[in-house]
This record gives C-alpha cells, structure tokens and sequence, in this order.
C-alpha cells in the first residue's frame, strides 16, 4: 500500500515500485470514485513522463482519508484491505506550510495512527514512513550533522504546525517500533525537480519562491544558511532500494 500517491514524491516513489518490483501496488486515494482515482493517477504519471501502459494493471487504486477513522472505509473493507497488502509506504501528507498543527493533526498524525492499525491488523506488515529532516529544529540542526542515531528530543523551537506533525508522528511511529512493529523511516531534505527532466512540483514553497524572485528581480539574504536540494528520482530511488 502506498499513501500519497498522486502527490509530487508520492507518483515517483509509485513509478519506482512498479519498476524495481512485481508487486501490485495499492494506492490510497481520496477520491469520489475508483475510475476517477485511476483516471487521476494515470493523469500525474502522464504529466510527470512516468507513465508505462505495460504497467499500469498493477496499479490498484483504494478509496481512502488519511484524516478519517480507518482512513474512511467500513470495517469490512478495512479488513479485506488489511489482509491483502504485504508492506506499507507511508508517504501521504497534508504538507502545508502555514496551517497550525490542529489543522493539519488529522491527516497527519491521526492519518499515522490509522496506518499504524492497518499495519498490525490481521498480519504484522512492515512500515516505511516518509518524514522530514526538518523535525530537527533549525537550532539543534545549526552546524550540526545529523545522525541518523540521533534522538528525536524535546523539539523546542519546531514554529511550523506541518513540522510539528510530522514530529509527533515520528514519535507514533517510533513508539510502534518499540512494540515491535517492522519500521523504517526516511527523512528527505528539500525534494526538488526530477535530474534528467528537470519536471518539479511549481506549487511548492520553493518553486514559488524562485518564481516571486524572478518577478521581482530580488533574492532574499539568507546570510549563511545553504539549502539542502535532493532531486525527487533520487529520493523516491533511494527509498525503494532501501526499503
Ligand atoms: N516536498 C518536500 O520537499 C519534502 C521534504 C521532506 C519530506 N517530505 C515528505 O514527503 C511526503 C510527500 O510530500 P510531497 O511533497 O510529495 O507532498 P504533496 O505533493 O503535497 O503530496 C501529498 C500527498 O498526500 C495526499 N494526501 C494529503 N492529505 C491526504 C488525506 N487526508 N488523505 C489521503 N491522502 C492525502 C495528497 O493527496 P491529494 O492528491 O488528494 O491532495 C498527495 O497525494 C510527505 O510525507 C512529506 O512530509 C516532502
């Protein structure tokens, strides 16, 4: 099962899967209907030259929220769903960088315990969770480098309510792990456009801010501080080969 697959990480991590593996590839969308969340899958791998008909009958779509109770479906389906999938990649997000956290707390953080769930239902499936290098605050990541050993502490001075659902996420996720739930997590930096076709997601927080540079012929002084730029094939690459 993959979460958040018509998004921009979400329809590479999907094009990866049908690639480097045989397995049908459940994605949970948030649609009205089947078709029109098949219809709006094929759209994205159209759109960001990823399509491959040969592939595409692996590809099953399942009508769900993240933000709702057994992610939206009737006990029975949940079930079914829990029965049918082997692993789980966690990667669907409500990413929004200026709601509060009690907005974005259901997709993202109750969306987490409903997979969670989903994961120790009926079989134990591994989870790999997409998160965000970003729930380490800018002050304890300041001039450090970041260990993958280190703890995810008391996260004082985490402003944006989309980091600080991703961190109490990752506490879920961790939590779940300790009670022996299989779990990987991934904490990608800023995904930009894919290396060879350069295709970037323009709605994003970066891509408009070079856009509103542009417009205006100004860049912000950000004084020392250097982005951390990763192209979207390499991370959803990455993901999949370690996963
Ligand atoms: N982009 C980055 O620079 C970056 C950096 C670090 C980590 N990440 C992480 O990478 C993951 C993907 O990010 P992205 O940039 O690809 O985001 P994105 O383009 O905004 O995609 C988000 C995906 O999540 C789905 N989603 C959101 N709320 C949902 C809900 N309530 N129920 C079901 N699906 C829902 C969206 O579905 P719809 O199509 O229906 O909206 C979409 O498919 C996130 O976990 C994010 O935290 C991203």
């Amino acid at each position: 099962l993959l979460t958040g697959a018509t998004g921009f990480l979400g329809i590479h991590l999907l094009a990866e899967l049908l690639d480097k593996t045989e397995a049908n590839i459940y994605c949970l969308i948030r649609d009205k209907s089947l078709e029109k969340a098949q219809a709006k899958i094929y759209q994205k791998l159209k759109t960001f030259q990823l399509w491959d008909e040969h592939k595409s009958s692996r590809i099953i779509p399942v009508i769900g929220d993240l933000s709702q109770k057994r992610l939206g479906m009737c006990e029975p389906d949940f079930l079914e769903l829990a029965e049918q999938i082997d692993v789980i990649y966690h990667n669907g997000a409500w990413v929004n960088a200026i709601y509060p956290y009690s907005m974005l707390k259901p997709a993202n953080v109750l969306g987490t315990e409903e997979i969670l769930r989903l994961a120790c239902l009926i079989k134990t499936k591994p989870v790999h969770f997409v998160s965000t290098i970003s729930v380490f605050s800018p002050s304890y990541a300041q001039g450090n480098l970041i260990q993958e050993s280190d703890p995810l502490g008391m996260n004082h001075g985490l402003n944006a309510g989309y980091t600080q659902s991703k961190w109490v996420a990752e506490k879920l996720i961790m939590e779940a792990r300790k009670r022996g739930l299989p779990i990987t997590i991934f904490r990608a930096s800023r995904i930009i456009g894919h290396s060879k076709t350069g295709i970037c997601n323009t709605e994003d927080l970066f891509c408009r801010m070079i856009k509103g540079c542009i417009q205006l012929g100004m860049i912000p002084d950000f004084g020392d501080s250097t982005e951390d730029l990763t192209p979207v094939d390499y991370v959803s690459g990455a993901i999949v080969h370690l996963a």
